[in-house]
This record gives structure tokens, C-alpha cells and sequence, in this order.
């Protein structure tokens, strides 16, 4: 394994690997494994579950980490290609990650969608071109369309708490004051079909995830032997769920068009997780967020305060689940 950028890059069967292989760092320590190894860090947006992930991890296996936050104590980059760069930006990706890539014995990247082109974001049209300036080993940890990370930690919860691998998996949309990418969306559907479950992906009109998107959870889940699809109807959706897994994301029919999207959002209060959304749901129903979450916009007090909150812990198998990822990286 040489590069870590999509979950359907790999086969189910390695994907369980790579989860064994976490469980197992989980269970027995391994403080020497990555001895003397430099982890390079480049945030082109801000995170706090990322980056403490991704340190804490090298750090567990002996290695040892470098964060770059452009604009952050180190120069403002630009990423347009033939841009004129009279501007804030003093340096261009294009030096800046091969030179961060030099010290380093494997990179994580984070870029979000642009947001204004959804054929270019579903493209990773700007991730790839990072991915091209870095040659060494290489994390996605968060583009246009992908969050792997987030999703090997997802799944490694499920299994973790016994979520039936046939269970019922509904990926809800639930209200944010602005447009959020697609990423996390994205990545949670195509997981959970992977992994074998009956995907619901519940949302208001306006809201229906890409087809792109639904394809390639279609093919995962044609291959587990899962299913996949979209509705409008909560109580429909709802009931005998196993998972409750609540994301914002931005209309993709109105992508790049703030204003015509905030009035698509304006009379969707209600599309907020309560502990009401439980009454028909599998009794031992989880509610999983990749966070950050907006109480009382996204979800409820009550829910993430409850018991059937599981964000913490997917929180920390972020940190779980990369040491498999860097240890598969940098040991094979
Ligand atoms: N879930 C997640 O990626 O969190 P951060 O944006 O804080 O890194």
C-alpha cells in the first residue's frame, strides 16, 4: 500500500485487513514501530479531529510528526495553477509540497471542495494535482469528494459495537446554516454499502446526493451484497434502523449558489435529530456524527448528550484506525 486516498480503492477484503490490523495496534502497542519516521501534515482547512489524530498516532508508534497550516505561521500558498501571485500567497503548492514532501517518509493532505464546479470537485480535480507534487506515501485526510479516514474509523465503530454487518444504515441530512461538502456524505454511504448494510440515505427534495456518488455506493454495495437507496419519507427510512448517521451537505442542485441554497434550507428547522426520531428505530439504534455537529441546528442536546451517542468513540478510532493506515504505509 502506497497511497491511502479512497475506501474503493482497495478491496473489501483488504479494507477488514487494515481493520484487523487496528484492532490488533489497539490491543497490543507497538511504541517502536515507526521509529525514527516523520509524518508531513498539510491543512489547507482547519480540523481539530485530524490533525490531533494524525499526531497522536505517529506518536504511539515512535514517529514523529510536522504540521503545516498555510496562512498559520507559514506562508499563505496559492494552488491555481498560472496564477500571477502579486497577492497574499507567497509560495505555490507546487514547490510547497515537494519540499515538505523531502523531510518527510509519508504526507497527509487535506483540501476541501472548491464548491463552485461539482463535476470538478467529484473529479478531485485540485486533490489530484496535490497527489501528483507528492512523492512519497500519501493520506487523504479530507478532499472534494473523500474522507476515508473518517469512514475506516465509522466502520472499525460498527464493528466495535456489534452493528449487524446486514443492519439498517440511514445517512440522514440534517440542517447547517451553510453549504457543506460532500465528502464525509459521500464517504459514510459508500462505507456502510461496503460493508454490507442496507444503506437509506434520507433527505429532503433538493438534497439527493449525485448520481456519481450513488453509483459507486451501488457498486460496493452489488459486491457486499448490501443496497443502497435514497428517500424523502423519515418514517419510512427510520424504522428497524441501526444506525442513525446525521451529515449537512450543500444542495448539489444549486452547487456554488449560496443564495439559491440558503432559500432551499430556509424552512428545514425540523431537519434536526431528536431523541423523536428513535420511537420506530431498532432499540439498540447508535447515532454516529463525524463531527464538528451544531447542537440544537444538527442534533438535539439530547441525543448527542444520550446514550445513543456514539461520536466520541468514532472520534477516537480516528486516531485507531490511522495507526493501521501509517503502519500499512511506511512497514507494508
Ligand atoms: N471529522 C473530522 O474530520 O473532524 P475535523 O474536521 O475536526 O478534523
Amino acid at each position: 500500500m502506497n497511497r491511502f486516498l479512497d475506501l474503493a480503492d482497495f478491496e473489501r477484503a483488504q479494507i477488514k485487513d487494515l481493520l484487523g490490523l487496528a484492532a490488533r495496534l489497539q490491543q497490543h502497542p507497538q511504541p517502536n514501530a515507526l521509529a525514527g519516521k516523520v509524518l508531513g501534515l498539510l491543512f489547507l482547512n482547519p480540523s481539530l479531529r485530524t490533525l490531533a489524530s494524525f499526531q497522536s498516532a505517529m506518536m504511539r508508534l515512535g514517529g514523529t510528526s510536522v504540521v503545516i497550516t498555510p496562512g498559520q505561521g507559514t506562508w499563505q500558498m496559492e494552488t491555481r495553477l498560472g496564477a500571477i501571485m502579486d497577492g497574499a500567497a507567497a509560495e505555490h503548492v507546487r514547490e510547497a509540497v515537494p519540499v515538505l514532501a523531502s523531510y518527510c517518509d509519508v504526507m497527509g493532505i487535506r483540501m476541501f471542495a472548491e464548491g463552485r464546479d461539482l463535476a470538478a470537485d467529484l473529479a478531485e480535480t485540485q486533490f489530484k494535482m496535490m497527489a501528483d507534487l507528492c512523492d512519497k506515501p500519501l493520506v487523504n485526510m479530507e478532499s472534494a469528494a473523500s474522507h476515508p479516514c473518517q469512514a475506516l474509523a465509522d466502520w472499525h465503530t460498527m464493528d466495535e459495537l456489534n452493528v449487524p454487518e446486514r443492519g439498517k444504515f440511514v445517512l440522514t441530512w440534517v440542517n447547517h446554516p451553510r453549504a457543506l461538502p460532500l465528502a464525509v456524505p459521500s464517504s459514510a454511504v459508500h462505507m456502510a454499502a461496503m460493508r454490507g448494510m442496507e444503506v437509506v440515505v434520507l433527505r429532503p427534495e433538493g438534497f439527493e446526493l449525485p448520481q456519481q456518488v450513488m453509483e459507486k455506493a451501488e457498486r460496493a454495495a452489488r459486491e457486499s451484497g448490501g443496497s443502497v437507496r435514497e428517500t424523502t419519507d423519515r418514517n419510512e427510512a427510520l424504522a428497524g434502523a441501526h444506525v442513525v448517521y446525521a451529515k449537512e451537505w450543500g444542495s448539489p442542485r444549486h452547487y456554488g449558489d449560496d443564495e439559491a441554497e440558503a432559500r432551499l434550507r430556509q424552512n428545514l428547522g425540523d431537519w434536526c435529530v431528536t431523541d423523536s426520531w428513535f420511537r420506530t428505530t431498532d432499540p439498540n439504534c447508535r447515532f454516529m456524527h463525524c463531527l464538528p455537529a451544531r447542537r440544537n441546528v444538527a442534533v438535539a442536546d439530547e441525543v448527542l448528550d444520550g446514550p445513543r451517542s456514539v461520536v466520541v468513540r468514532e472520534a477516537y478510532n480516528r486516531m485507531v484506525v490511522q495507526m493501521a493506515v501509517l503502519y500499512r504505509l511506511l512497514r507494508g
